[in-house]
């Protein structure tokens, strides 16, 4: 039995996101049938209705990306499930809290609905029942001594913006930075951390170059480079904006969530495997993490690869595109601290001749799974604790040396799931084992730990289907019943200690 005691201050916390756990407008569905928008869409399990009356705009909300991609259906998302209910936090919002509470939590990681605050996406109009909500929760946490960690956008484009170009958009930039100035100014005496975009990779990959995450709009070997330009430009003009206008006085900071899967080569005497073991990461961390971190630019490997493709291609002009040196200087240095979400590892190989101009065949690489690495209940995630300590030296070889907080991490069930997820705890243990290893033995400055997620909640393309959530939520009851697993009673215990007693 060994005691793993993390350094004093450590910031223990849970994740959610608010497409994936608010609610949409349930006024907007009466008897079964949504009288939102055009979508014929009926609803087949009894709705809680009564819960939440008024008319089809009660509270003001706008629509986002999201709201529009589930109500076109097309079953894209598993059982063309939506995130019109899912946990009900709009109104249950104070369940969460005793789910925290229940957990010890020392910080707390959500997103603010840009859509719900601001309805078009502009400052045009401020829904001030999404600033009275979100009010109401800050200030409760900050009572119950939780120190709130708030993403700007995570996932959920107001459909208005989205409807102007998105971030396929340099338009999008402005309208970024106006939004986490209404932000900062709104909520920022009280919000001391804060992140701006959520893994703007996936963003880029599943929404802008596959289409498989909405907007839903594939665009293979453009999308996913446009959508991710802007969204640095985005990043770094909202750091700005802090630290121009709001840090004197809120003295607080501004951070992006990246993304990533650790990568080793599948054939470590392969030098093939190698190559694209290191083309594997630079096509996912280093292309925002450099920019943000380094120096402004994107990683000469990636820069070349894609010139080099998109010349073969017949073009005169790199798919890739360029920064001007302004906006080089504009974006270096734009976090006060590196947030990582790490679920997966993966072993790489070389991949060449796929036709066509695309993200993957510019990589050349392809990430497989080790038959030996346990899967969880999504088919994605194979569960490799060690990876992420990897992860973390690497991240701190390369960026020099910062604070990181695992803004994510953690393992879903399938459907239904066991409240006793006793196998899903041994995967956390080993985990936070592998995180004090990096702090204790490789010298990372891991600050935080954040698991995903407090709740079950909607889990994007796989709707109700992966459970996520520290806290089962019944979503077959009206009032979404949240109930601890395993996992939660031993988290909280690891939370109190400020220790984990690994056997
Ligand atoms: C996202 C979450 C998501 C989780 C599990 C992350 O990519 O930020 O919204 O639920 O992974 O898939």
């Amino acid at each position: 039995m060994e005691r793993l005691t993390f350094p004093e201050s450590f910031a223990w916390g849970a994740s959610t996101a608010a497409y994936q756990i608010e609610v949409f407008k349930i006024s907007a569905i009466y008897g079964g049938l949504c009288v939102r928008c055009v979508c014929t869409k009926t609803y087949n399990k009894a709705l809680p209705v009564f819960l939440w009356p008024g008319g089809w705009d009660a509270d003001g909300k706008g629509l986002n990306v999201w709201d529009t991609f589930t109500h076109q259906g097309g079953d894209r998302v598993y059982k063309n499930q939506t995130g019109d209910v899912a946990c009900g936090s709009y109104t249950l919002w104070e369940e969460d809290l005793k789910c925290i509470k229940q957990l010890g939590l020392t910080h707390y990681r959500f997103s603010l609905s840009w859509s719900r605050l601001l309805p078009d996406g502009t400052t045009g109009f401020i829904n001030q029942k999404g600033v009275d909500y979100y009010n109401k929760l800050i200030d409760s946490l900050l009572a119950m001594n939780v120190t709130p960690l708030v993403t700007l956008y995570h996932f959920d484009m107001p459909q208005a913006i989205e409807d102007q170009g998105g971030w396929n958009s340099e338009k999008t930039v402005e309208f970024f930075e106006q939004y986490a100035k209404f932000c900062y100014s709104t909520f920022g005496d009280r919000v001391k951390m804060w992140i701006t975009i959520n893994e703007p990779h996936i963003v880029a990959q599943l929404s802008y170059e596959q289409g498989l995450f909405a907007p839903g709009k594939s665009e293979p070997g453009y999308g996913a480079y446009r959508s991710a330009h802007n969204m640095i430009k985005g990043h770094a003009k909202a750091w700005h904006a802090y630290n121009t206008h709001f840090k004197e006085k809120q003295k607080g900071y501004v951070s992006i969530a990246l993304d990533s899967d650790w990568a080793e080569p599948l054939d470590p005497s392969s030098s093939d495997d190698k190559e694209a073991c290191k083309r594997y990461l630079h096509f996912r961390l280093h292309w925002f993490a450099n920019p943000i971190f380094i120096d402004g630019d994107y990683p000469s490997g990636m820069k070349i690869k894609i010139s080099e493709k998109s010349i073969e291609e017949g073009l005169t002009t790199s798919r890739l595109p360029e920064f001007t040196d302004e906006e080089k200087t504009m974006i270096k240095g734009t976090a006060d601290f590196f947030c990582l979400n790490y679920y997966t590892t993966r072993n790489v190989k070389r991949l060449s001749n796929q036709s066509g101009p695309s993200f993957k065949s510019d990589l050349e690489a392809e990430g497989v799974k080790d038959p030996e690495w346990p899967i969880s209940g999504i088919e994605w995630l194979a569960v490799v604790p060690w990876g992420l300590r990897r992860l973390l030296a690497y991240i701190k070889e390369q960026f020099g040396d910062p604070d990181i907080y695992i803004t994510e991490n953690g393992f879903a069930q399938s459907d239904p799931p066991l409240l006793q997820d006793t196998h899903r705890w041994g995967y956390f243990q080993e985990t936070l084992a592998e995180v004090w290893k990096a702090i204790r033995q490789d010298g990372v400055k891991v600050k935080g730990y954040f698991a995903w997620s407090l709740l079950d909640n909607f889990e994007w393309t796989s709707g109700y289907g992966a459970r996520f959530g520290l806290f089962h939520v019944d979503f077959n009851q009206p009032n979404l019943p949240r109930t601890p697993y395993f996992s939660a009673f031993e988290y909280a215990k690891v939370v109190k200690g400020n220790e984990l007693i690994y056997k």
